[in-house]
């Protein structure tokens, strides 16, 4: 299960990203916004996190203008490792280095065809583990320690 949502910046894209999981028979839930009414994106980080750290959901997708404050918003939710990319080596990387488990997008920053080159990257590639492993922990022991 993958969760989506976006502010009322990130929307345009954010229904780019849930017909392309529809088209691919790609489980989701959608946390909102519903329209390009002016929203706060950290309320929709928060309840589309909430779902991933519960386990409902697996990997989030996140969009605002930039994909920039959303992103911010879902890292300080514990568990949650968001990564904000604009380029395809990013995406790929933030899986298989570190186990990213929410993507933030830009609706402002990149176009929507390379977006969904991006969302289908950052959900097929796989968690390398090993000495990745490792670092991941360190980043949840700062979580712990503070
Ligand atoms: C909304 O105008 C905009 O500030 C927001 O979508 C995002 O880009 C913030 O980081």
């Amino acid at each position: 299960m993958i969760v989506i949502g976006s502010d009322h910046a990130g929307y345009p894209l954010k229904e780019k990203i849930r017909e392309y999981l529809e088209e691919n028979a790609i489980p989701f839930t959608d946390c909102g916004v519903f329209s390009e009414a002016s929203a706060d994106y950290a309320l929709i980080a928060e309840e589309a996190c909430k779902k991933i750290v519960s386990g409902e959901a697996e990997k989030g997708i996140l969009c605002c203008g930039t994909g920039i404050g959303i992103s911010m918003a879902a890292n300080k939710v514990r568990g949650i490792r968001a990564a904000c990319c604009s380029d395809y080596y990013s995406a790929k990387l933030t899986r298989m280095h570190n186990d990213a488990n929410v993507l933030c997008l830009g609706a402002r920053v990149i176009g929507w065809g390379h977006a969904l080159e991006l969302v289908n990257v950052f959900l097929t590639t796989e968690f390398e583990g090993g000495r990745h492993q490792r670092r991941i922990d360190q980043i949840t022991d700062i979580e712990n320690r503070r």
